[in-house]
């Protein structure tokens, strides 16, 4: 969603921000701007569009080292240069930039215009700037923390003053800032994506905190002007992983780091000589994980579907009930927090309001919430009683590939533990961390021959609907597929459960209707074979992703992909790549933009 990029140094600030923009643009947005201090002015650009529609207006000679930078997502007030940001106030001598939103923006907003203030956008954020004058009076680190105070919502802000031309200062309530630290220079960010290429050591702001910078130092404090000692960390990946290395899109190239991305989520996790899991951050002793009887999942999105596999995996493995929720729906059913139930919040970024919001509404409860994470450092995992990061490395396409079978790996060695605990012999535990150590192996081997997904693609790009029908363990694969494909492709394309379809589903079947099986050999696999039948003998064209060696399909098949054996309850994995490369084929034939989809953000930090 919306990003944010300071600087304070000795180097001109609008390259700077630009390209800290650009290195944003994965998350999603509309328009974006900058604004930067010269010569007793605030000067700035805005646009809606491309960061590239930006730097072409900003002029070639655009002095000053201390500006700020934002891609805004549209909330408050459409698309257009006004609404962008940064914006300012009436005296034109504030800047702020502002991710979050202004619960209270109306009456704030109508406060101020009867006290004189003159807005120009329709933004909830604009009264931000409006609000930062009316309460400056020399200090704007004083003005930012008097301005908060008297705000409802979420907020990363950074904000600029004419008067204090070597300062910025930033605040944070539920949405990400971070502060970077290089050489007589300043960075503040939403993201460390956007200054990665400057510093790799970074101080992570925390909600009712403050931070004001200049070229050569910076502090921290809260609300009551209390010093905040804080930890400078130091960023675990290299500003490589962040570009598209020769692939042509990111999501082809994180579709294809997946037997690297996996092998990292198992690395120091699997224990071979115990025949379990080795999970070190759960901060939880083995007494307490025996005294677990049921988990509960909360996510969103893929990281959803990643919950459902690991329900699946959890009860069939270790016996523990377990189920998965969408993390939305969690806060608002004021949920019942069970003795001894342990929860899970899933998310690739670790910003996910949705999951935030369930995790700290469950926490309230009493609730014990584990996190499994991608983003280090982001939120999520902060705030969490423990849990597991998975260490993917940047995700940056929209659509989430490598942290789907990540975010199962970390939750397959999560099952064998408290498995081996209870039920789970040696010998069963140690063929399950052989099934699980041989998966980057076998999804090498699906990528190392895509032709005949290629082709599947080509074929069938054109149909304007689609159904991806998976039993078992590989039904919330069969949501995942369907996920991909209308994020990517905007083909309107629906999961089901395969036995599902005969109770109402089915009514979409035509000629014009194509169906995606997931076929393992498992023992659901007569039953989809039953399916199939079913949707062949409607007329409908029909796509079976298969195990090699199954005959069978491929006569039934229309057409027929073929992925490696494997253990039945690993399925998931060889089951989801094949799907993650149809969607991402069928987008580049229909022209769509793989990377960053129509009206999606990779962050989503709103409610
Ligand atoms: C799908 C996708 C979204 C996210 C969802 C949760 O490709 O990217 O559905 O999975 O917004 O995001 P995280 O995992 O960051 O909480």
């Amino acid at each position: 969603m919306c990003g944010i990029v300071g600087y304070c140094g000795p180097r001109a600030a609008a390259p700077i921000l630009v390209e800290g923009l650009k290195r944003l643009e994965y998350r999603g947005y509309d328009s974006a701007g900058i604004s930067v201090f010269h010569d007793d002015a605030l000067n700035v650009v805005k646009r809606a569009g491309k960061i590239n529609d930006l730097r072409a207006a900003v002029p070639d000679q655009f002095p000053g080292s201390v500006g700020i930078g934002h891609t805004r997502w549209a909330t408050h007030g459409e698309v257009n240069d006004a609404n962008a940001h940064p914006h300012l106030d009436d005296t034109g001598r504030i800047a702020i930039v502002h991710n979050g939103i202004i619960e209270n923006f109306q009456t704030l907003k109508d406060r101020l215009e009867s006290e004189g203030h003159q807005f120009a956008s329709d933004t909830d954020s604009e009264v931000v700037a409006h609000l930062v004058s009316s309460l400056y009076d020399g200090d704007l680190e004083q003005a930012v923390k008097r301005a908060i105070t008297l705000v409802k919502g979420t907020y990363g802000i950074v904000a600029m003053h004419l008067d204090e031309p070597d300062r910025l200062v930033g605040a944070r309530n539920g949405s990400p800032l971070v502060l970077g630290i290089g050489e007589n220079e300043m960075f503040l960010a939403s993201d460390v994506t956007a200054i990665i290429a400057h510093t790799k050591q970074v101080i992570y702001v925390e909600d009712g905190e403050v931070v004001s910078i200049n070229s050569s130092s910076y502090s921290t404090t809260d609300l009551r002007d209390n010093p905040i000692e804080k930890h400078v960390d130091v960023i675990g990946w290299e500003l490589e992983e962040i570009e598209k290395a020769g692939y042509s899109h990111y999501m082809e190239k994180e579709i294809f780091e997946q037997p690297e991305s996996i092998t990292r989520a198992t690395q120091g996790r699997l224990d071979f000589e115990n025949a379990t899991g080795h999970l070190g951050g759960l901060n939880m002793t083995n007494r307490e994980l025996l005294e677990v009887e049921r988990v509960k999942v909360i996510a969103a999105g893929t990281s959803y579907h990643a919950g459902m596999v690991a329900a699946y995996v959890l009860e069939h493995l270790a016996r523990i009930p377990a189920s998965a929720e969408l993390a939305s729906e969690v806060r608002y059913r004021n949920p019942i927090v069970e003795r001894n139930s342990l929860y899970f919040a899933v998310s690739q970024s670790g910003e996910t309001a949705d999951t935030l919001y369930a995790m700290r509404e469950l926490q309230r409860k009493g609730a014990r919430v584990l996190g499994i994470c991608n983003v280090v450092g982001s939120t999520i995992p902060r705030e969490s009683d423990g849990g597991v990061y998975i260490h993917s490395g940047p995700e940056i396409a929209v659509a989430s590939t490598k942290a789907f079978t990540s975010q199962m790996t970390a939750f397959y060695a999560f099952a064998l533990v408290v498995a081996r605990m209870r039920n789970l012999s040696y010998s069963d535990g140690l063929r399950f961390l052989q099934a699980l150590d041989s998966v980057p192996e076998k999804i090498g081997r699906i990528l190392d021959d895509i032709t005949p997904i290629i082709a599947l693609a080509k074929k069938y790009a054109r149909a304007e609907n689609f159904l991806f029908l998976g039993r078992g363990i590989n039904y919330p694969v069969a949501l995942e597929g369907a996920l991909k494909l209308k994020e990517i492709s905007y083909i309107h394309a629906e999961g089901f459960s395969a036995a599902e379809i005969k109770h109402g589903p089915i009514a979409l079947i035509n000629d014009q209707t194509p169906s995606f099986f997931l076929v393992p050999d498992d023992s659901l696999r007569d039953k989809v074979v039953t399916s199939m039948k079913e949707v062949k003998a409607r007329g409908g064209p029909v796509i079976a992703l298969a195990v090699e060696g199954d005959v069978e399909v491929g006569r039934i098949a229309d057409d027929v992909v073929f992925v490696p054996s494997i253990d039945e309850l690993f399925y998931p994995f060889l089951m989801v790549v094949p799907t993650q490369i149809f969607a991402y084929y069928c987008a580049l034939e229909r022209g769509c933009n793989v990377d960053q989809p129509r009206n999606l953000a990779k962050s989503v930090t709103v409610e």
